[in-house]
């Protein structure tokens, strides 16, 4: 007895010891940085520090760095903190070495890029990778954008944007998660985990979140406009992915560009400081978004003088693009509108994030030229974003099981997306390889080999005019435009497909038809899409439509008359060996959505997390004096969760361990599925709760959980998950947390529409 005391407490005390240990190497590894950036910030001019908080446009840097011209002179002459989207490591070397070789104090440079959803290998566009509703696959796909990232030169990504947004007429939402906070946040936090996981390594960089805050809310979903929304609704709806961000980790995070309480983000000193400094504790440093503290001139709060100011003290530390704090920090220092302390604090940020970065060690530690061959676009990664896409498709609709389809049917491909690869990779894909991605007839030829029955029409171009097609086709994204008469491209089509078993239309938007400043007012697909369809229709064939969009798009006629519809958004460099796989059933479709799909525009905005109103509609259809339309019902055409697959899950026998959840409680819900379909498959089950008296209206539900398991065909597994009374709080008037005691609804299932009912009472 008294042996194992004895070694009970020398088991403590080593442990003690560990745990004090660490602390004090942690603290003795802040006291190194610290002496590290007060010296070096001694050393510095002013002119120095405020070169710091400069993050310049280097659009000319390739002839710069020859002509010795703008940002290389900058560089040299310490005005420059970081450089940004600029592709190549031996262009980001140079001007590595100009900061380091031909700068007085030798400061590395941040490097930082869009590197949104992938680098070279293009993964699907961020709401596709939502999805999949997998993140350890998520965290995988911002890894290895890190990878290839970081051995190109980049050590600073412009990603996660987190914003929650409830407005597919946002073009934005294209780069997010979806509508709901719960799963916006828990994926934001794997994402910054994925690329900044241990900075002390090479292929880690760090992350920036945006756009803080609420831009996912624009007024109208058009992009830039003005935000206006409650505390309540901010901070129990809109803000919980960014704080998960910084909770993980995340080591800077850019402004937005809206206004919030009629206060742009930019220059906004409760949200870049009380907010983000004082309650939730971050330590990295903040970004303006492009220009976005000379647009607080168009904002109508002052000149440029006063929006500098404004901006550095709200909180601002680094101004991109606008020289702003360049060019009149010294005058509004002289004039006292800003103190040489906050400078100094902006400064120290920023120099903070490039010792975590290791690059005061070793500069170039992201410059080895020879990494970029042999770890960017590489077999294995692309292997592994064609399985990300696969996983990220969500099936709309199969009538019939049209899907999967036969390798002895002749498949006609036809439609404007049918043979474009530069698309694939959809918006925001900067460093991607798009002329090596793969079409859909490509991928379908390559897949099926030898054995190939497939026959190709274009049918028709992705827009009537080529005026139009413009606007959706910048940055190189463009279409072979077909110059034909439109009535022979439907000739030709419908002879072709009437040889055909099955007509394939891959259709929707162009890769920049959703994405930065590409709000829609109307969410169809392009009218002579929708014409060629018509066409095809009156064949009497059945017709998939492969669905390339960046956003929920409004279906009506699709859905009604088409036999399958498959949503594959953008998939990424591997798009058409995707495409095939799951066309063929090679892949059983297991994505489910997470933006809700309205009936029309008119709805929006429409998601599932709405609160019950005095009068709510039982029915789908119009009752007078309910809260509903007249022209269409109140559900959407896809619920937020909602995906099918080749197979069919079955949820039965919803249970709980307990009637009662205390404070101290956890319950325990267990539900047991089926897969009592023809496919083995994935299934995303959903938990979701509904406080269901509270002193604040309550959504009628809220995500709080998922799961995503494989079952064999005619298997079933019985899952539990856990709940705990934090699971079932929210922020009140005075932004208390808290639950309170009371009733709740438990439901889970397939979709948000689609769920088993359970109650339990909350007790305090
Ligand atoms: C403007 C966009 O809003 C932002 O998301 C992006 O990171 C910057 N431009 C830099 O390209």
């Amino acid at each position: 007895m008294i042996k194992m005391f004895r070694l009970i407490i020398l088991y403590a005390f080593l442990f003690l010891n560990i745990i004090c240990y660490s602390q004090f190497k942690t603290s003795d590894n802040q006291n190194t940085k610290d002496k590290f950036i007060n010296d070096l910030l001694l050393k510095m001019t002013l002119e120095e520090k405020i070169g710091q908080l400069n993050l310049p446009v280097t659009g000319d840097v390739v002839s710069g760095i020859k002509q010795n011209s703008g940002v290389v002179k900058k560089i040299m002459s310490g005005q420059v903190g970081g450089i940004f989207n600029l592709k190549g490591i031996q262009q980001i070397r140079a001007l590595q070495e100009v900061a380091i070789e031909k700068s007085r104090l030798k400061i590395p440079l941040l490097v930082g890029m869009d590197v949104i959803h992938g680098y070279e290998t293009g993964f699907p566009i961020p709401l596709g990778l939502s999805a999949t509703w997998d993140l350890e696959l998520i965290k995988s796909t911002a890894e290895m954008a890190a990878a290839e990232a970081s051995a190109d030169g980049i050590n600073w990504t412009f990603s996660p944007m987190v914003d929650i947004s409830r407005d597919p007429r946002w073009g934005r939402v294209a780069e997010g998660s979806g509508e709901d906070p719960y799963l916006g946040s828990e994926i934001a936090k794997a994402m910054v985990l994925g690329y900044q996981g241990d900075l002390s390594q090479p292929n880690q960089i760090l992350s920036c979140v945006k756009h803080f805050a609420l831009y996912g809310a624009s007024e109208a979903g058009r992009d830039y406009n003005t935000v206006d929304m409650s505390k309540q609704r901010m901070y129990n709806e809109y803000l919980p992915p960014y704080k998960a961000a910084i909770d993980a980790g995340a080591g800077s995070i850019m402004a937005a560009f809206n206004d919030i309480d009629a206060v742009p983000a930019t220059g906004n000193k409760w949200l870049l400081t009380d907010l983000l400094r004082n309650q939730w504790n971050f330590k990295g440093f903040v970004v303006s978004d492009y220009t976005g503290i000379p647009e607080m001139v168009n904002h109508g709060v002052g000149d440029l003088e006063l929006s500098g100011a404004l901006a550095l003290n709200a909180g601002v530390d680094m101004d991109m693009v606008g020289e702003v704090f360049l060019n009149y920090c010294q005058k509004l220092l002289a004039d006292k509108k800003i103190t040489e302390d906050q400078i100094n604090i902006a400064c120290k940020r920023i120099l903070s994030a490039k010792y975590d970065l290791g690059l005061f060690q070793n500069p170039y530690k992201y410059c080895d030229t020879n990494r970029a061959k042999k770890e960017i676009f590489t077999k294995e990664h692309r292997n592994f974003s064609k399985q990300v896409a696969k996983q990220s498709f969500v099936l709309l609709k199969n009538k019939n099981k049209v899907l999967p389809l036969k390798k002895s049917q002749t498949v006609a491909i036809i439609g404007p997306l049918a043979n474009n690869a530069v698309n694939m990779p959809g918006t925001w894909s900067v460093a991607v390889k798009h002329d090596k991605s793969i079409s859909v007839a490509q991928g379908m030829a390559e897949y099926l080999g030898n054995n190939a029955n497939i026959v190709y029409a274009h049918g028709c171009n992705l827009v009537e005019t080529a005026e139009e097609e413009k606007r959706y086709t910048p940055f190189g994204k463009t279409f072979t435009r077909d110059e034909r008469d439109q009535h022979d491209m439907w000739e030709e089509a419908t002879q072709i497909a009437s040889t055909a078993d099955v007509i394939i239309f891959a259709g929707g938007e162009s890769a920049e038809m959703s994405g930065e400043a590409s709000s829609r007012s109307q969410l169809s697909i392009p009218k002579i899409q929708l014409e060629t369809l018509k066409k095809l229709k009156t064949l009497g064939k059945p017709i998939v439509l492969v669905l390339f969009t960046g956003r929920p798009l409004v279906l009506d006629w699709e859905y009604e008359n088409l036999d399958a519809i498959i949503n594959v958004w953008f998939p990424g460099t591997e798009a058409g060996l995707a495409i095939a796989e799951v066309l063929y059933g090679d892949y059983n479709p297991s994505g489910k959505l997470t933006m809700t799909f309205p009936k029309n525009e008119g709805q929006i905005p429409i998601y599932y997390a709405h609160k019950n109103t005095g009068r709510p509609l039982s029915g789908p259809w119009f009752q007078k004096f309910q809260s509903n339309y007249l022209d269409v019902d109140n559900n959407p055409l896809f619920p937020f969760g909602f995906g099918l697959s080749y197979t069919n899950f079955e949820y039965s026998n919803l249970k709980l361990s307990a009637p009662t959840l205390s404070l101290k409680d956890t319950l325990i819900a267990t539900v047991t599925i089926e897969n009592n379909g023809h496919h083995d498959g994935y299934e995303i089950v959903q938990l979701y709760t509904h406080d269901i008296t509270r002193s604040l209206t309550p959504p009628i539900k809220e995500l709080k959980g998922f799961l995503k398991i494989f079952l064999k065909k005619g298997q079933s597994k019985t899952i539990e998950f856990k709940i705990v009374e934090p699971m079932l709080r929210f922020y009140d008037n005075d932004l208390n947390y808290i639950s309170e005691s009371g009733d709740f609804e438990l439901m889970i299932g397939t979709n948000s529409n689609k769920v088993l009912k359970t109650n339990f009472k909350l007790q305090h």
